[in-house]
């Protein structure tokens, strides 16, 4: 029989699981509380961006497989694995993480199931949240009813949901039995088994293990990215050529070359919010120095938007009001429409609170960062960005910007000017054509470029 499959939830994370469940060949139901949203979705229409996930979508909306409804009653009734992948965002008031939508969304699915079910979290969470559901499920579950908690944190990266959630690294499942006949497991296992059977490594273990699986991992990540970065601040200090760097030490199997590109540092809805909330989570748990490198790793990371600011006030001339400014990019990374703590737009938003004139063009980002900070200058295309501007930024590494031609963009600038905050320009090319360029991790002595005043060297200091 096709296994039946809710997915509660239905943003970022729940829209693409349901989508590739329905993929896998289940019977699907996407649930959310948001009626707009179920609307588009149930017309095949996706609220974000993400390459694949459109087409998957109206695919199995039209297949039938899938289908949505705001409904608790509904995905009890018809489902028998409930997967929950709704949001666990930063408190207003603190550093922990929001649980009030995993705990409500688990209780509303109490109220309706009868029979026997499996419900799997997805969402990242602090550790012992599945041990406290499950307690909450032994007193909330209905007489009669025998429901099952598993954990099964999820890695995707937006720009490859689909790739990472159809084809994953690996599978990580906690379950308080892990006995391979329990409910439990063997539920799991049916409903991974057509991934499973192309040999992807499978992890079963316990709740909290699988809890910090997916916080450690993030936790990696971004220390990977604030170790580069913090020697990036070291080599504009004293020279030396951070690519090099990362590249030589990237070869040793040991350390690996990914994630250790320099530049305008880590945002997003995941790695900002993930390394606070396990900071503030172990904490709680009384071990408040234990994950304290995590605040040094995101500091380094914000220093990186401070690092940007001062280096284009120092290349034009100590002075940013007034100025006209392109911002290149505006997400936290390309193949996003997500400026959620997007260092992109924080350097854009610092820059006009300076006093700067700042155009922006994203290919995706626009109109997401236009819904947080109205006032800056948006726009549809890099002419149009970079028309009679003394300086060009480009944070954030669309193919789009990789491509471009210096002479083209020289010919709408005032002045040919750039920093490269994602460090993806050709040096000699840019140079040759006419252009003073630097960039993350670059030794840059500041010539004042500003018309009519003195061309004196400066240093710029890592400070904003
Ligand atoms: C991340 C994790 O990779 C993913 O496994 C988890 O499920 C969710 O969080 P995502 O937020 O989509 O995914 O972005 P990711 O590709 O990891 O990039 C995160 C940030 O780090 C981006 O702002 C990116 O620009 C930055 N980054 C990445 C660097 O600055 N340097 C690098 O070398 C790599």
């Amino acid at each position: 029989m096709t296994l039946r499959i809710s997915v509660i939830g239905t943003g970022y994370l729940g829209a693409t699981h349901a989508a590739c469940m329905a993929e896998l060949g289940y019977e699907v139901i996407g649930l959310d509380v948001d009626a707009s949203k179920l609307k588009a979705l149930a017309s095949g229409i996706l609220p974000f961006h993400e390459p694949g996930l459109p087409e998957l979508l109206r695919k199995h909306v039209a297949s039938g497989r899938l289908r949505f409804t705001d409904s608790y009653a509904d995905a009890a009734a018809n489902a028998d694995i409930h997967f929950i992948t709704v949001g666990t965002p930063q408190r207003a008031d603190s550093q922990s993480a929001d649980m009030s939508y995993v705990d409500g969304s688990v209780d509303s699915l109490l109220e309706h199931i009868t029979g026997q079910a499996l419900i799997v979290g997805k969402s990242t969470v602090p550790v012992g949240t599945a041990r406290r559901l499950t307690e909450r499920i032994a007193a909330k579950a209905l007489p009669g009813s025998e429901v099952t908690l598993a954990w099964n944190p999820e890695f995707l990266r937006e720009g490859f949901a689909v790739k990472d959630t159809l084809t994953p690294d690996r599978l990580v499942y906690g379950l308080s039995d892990t006995d391979p006949e329990s409910f439990g497991l063997r539920k799991i296992r049916e409903v991974y088994a057509p991934i499973l059977e192309h040999g992807t490594p499978e992890i079963v273990t316990d709740l909290e293990t699988a809890e910090l699986v997916k916080v450690a991992a993030n936790a990696f990540l971004a220390t990977k990215i604030s170790f580069i970065n913090a020697f990036a601040e070291v080599t504009e200090t004293v020279g030396g050529d951070i690519k090099t760097l990362a590249d030589a030490i990237g070869h040793d199997s040991r350390i690996g070359r990914r994630f250790l590109n320099a530049g305008v540092g880590f945002g997003g809805g995941c790695l900002p919010k993930d390394i606070r909330a396990l900071q503030a989570r172990v904490s709680e748990l009384g071990l408040s120095h234990t994950m304290g490198f995590l605040a040094e790793v995101d500091q380094i990371n914000l220093r990186r938007r401070d690092r940007v600011v001062s280096l284009a006030s120092g290349m034009l001339g100590n002075e940013l009001a007034g100025k006209h400014i392109c911002v290149l990019g505006v997400t936290f990374k390309p193949d996003s429409d997500d400026v959620r703590d997007s260092p992109a737009l924080d350097i854009a938003v610092r820059l006009y609170n300076a006093g700067a004139d700042v155009s922006v063009y994203d290919p995706q980002g626009n109109k997401n960062a236009a819904g947080r900070f109205p006032r800056l200058h948006y726009v549809d295309s890099w002419q149009e960005a970079a028309q009679d501007t003394d300086i060009v930024l480009l944070l954030t590494e669309w193919q789009e910007f990789r491509d471009l031609d210096p002479v083209e963009l020289g010919s709408v600038v005032s002045s040919r000017v750039l920093i490269d905050g994602r460090n993806v320009l050709d040096r000699p090319t840019w140079r040759e054509a006419g252009w003073t360029i630097t960039g993350p991790g670059e030794y840059f002595e500041v010539v004042n470029t500003a018309p009519g005043t003195a061309q004196l060297p400066l240093q710029v200091s890592n400070q904003a």
